[in-house]
């Protein structure tokens, strides 16, 4: 049993937990991610290590289905069943230049660990997050105390630039020279963001996020396209070169058990109703 030792709602159903998990925090690295069952019962879901303290690791997400949605109701102090990891390979960190790290939604979470680890190796980061809305932005303050520059966009500008990352990420590869570009956040904010760096060939990674199960290269669940090669994101990635990625094979994978998916979310919704009814 691994026990939660915060838990708060950081923005609009989205959540920040952190667990004690020594083996894992000892061994992260910046771009992995662990794969998380809340009970003895449950299903594994991944999520990206957002960042370390001593013995605790970070996860930041979003309640969307069954299983994140029983996450975020438990409370500092109790327990969850797993947490194994760290698992995948961490990002590829270098001296490059000037960095450029684009975070869309929950994406964000990614980018502490991205960006304090580039810093590390010398480099000048910039970081574009962005929201739906201001009541969706997350670790705005975090991203500005590590990043060189920070710039914010809102899709209905209720903060920061009124529009999409794409369009800041546009301005500076067209002002400036990039030497490395990071973009995690929902598939199609990566597919469309990507091909503003596509033409004058930066090198730009993206963070997949396929079905997993095991986490471990045996299940072949997470399996996608890269460069015409296939793929398993959990040990070959999650991080790939952003202009090989085959991002609609992605999509169309991920929306395999969409059916499945809300029918357990609805039996979970009546089954914690129910429970709360009884007591
Ligand atoms: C490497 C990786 C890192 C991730 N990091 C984060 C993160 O830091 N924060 C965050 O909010 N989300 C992250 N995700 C997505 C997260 O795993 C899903 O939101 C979660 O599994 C949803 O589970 P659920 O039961 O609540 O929802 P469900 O109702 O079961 O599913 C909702 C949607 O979540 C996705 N999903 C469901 N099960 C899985 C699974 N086993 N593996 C991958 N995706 C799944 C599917 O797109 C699905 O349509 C990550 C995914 C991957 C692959
Ligand atoms: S999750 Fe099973 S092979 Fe990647």
């Amino acid at each position: 049993m691994y026990t939660i030792t915060a838990s708060n709602e950081i923005a609009e159903n989205i959540f920040e937990i952190w667990v004690e998990a020594p083996h894992v925090a000892t061994h992260a690295q910046a771009g992995q991610f662990v794969i998380i069952r809340v009970d003895e019962t449950g299903e594994r879901i991944p999520l990206t290590i957002s960042a370390v303290t001593g013995d605790r690791v970070r996860i930041i997400f979003m309640a969307v289905g069954k299983t994140t949605h029983a996450l975020a109701g438990i409370q500092a102090g109790e327990d969850i069943a797993d947490i194994a990891g760290p698992l995948g390979k961490p990002s590829e960190i270098e001296k490059y230049g000037t960095c450029v790290l684009v975070g869309g939604g929950v994406g964000i979470a990614s980018l502490p660990f991205i960006a304090q680890s580039l810093k590390k190796a010398d480099n000048r980061v910039i970081g574009i997050i962005g929201a739906r809305s201001a009541n969706f932005l997350i670790l705005e303050d975090e991203m500005r105390s590590i990043c060189d520059e920070l710039c914010i966009t809102t899709d209905d500008g209720s903060k920061g630039f009124h529009g999409f990352a794409a369009d800041i990420l546009k301005e500076l590869n067209n002002t400036r020279k990039l030497d490395a570009v990071w973009i995690i956040g929902p598939t199609i904010m990566m597919k469309v963001t990507a091909e503003v760096t596509r033409e004058k060939k930066v090198q730009t990674f993206v963070s997949l996020n396929p079905i997993m199960v095991d986490g471990t290269g045996m299940c072949g669940s997470c399996r996608c396209r890269v460069g015409n090669e296939t793929k398993f994101a959990c040990v070959d990635g999650p991080e790939f070169d952003a202009h090989a990625v085959d991002f609609n094979l992605l999509m169309q994978r991920q929306r395999m058990y969409t059916e499945m998916e809300r029918i357990s979310l609805e039996r979970f919704h009546e089954y914690t109703c129910t429970s709360r009814e009884e007591q």
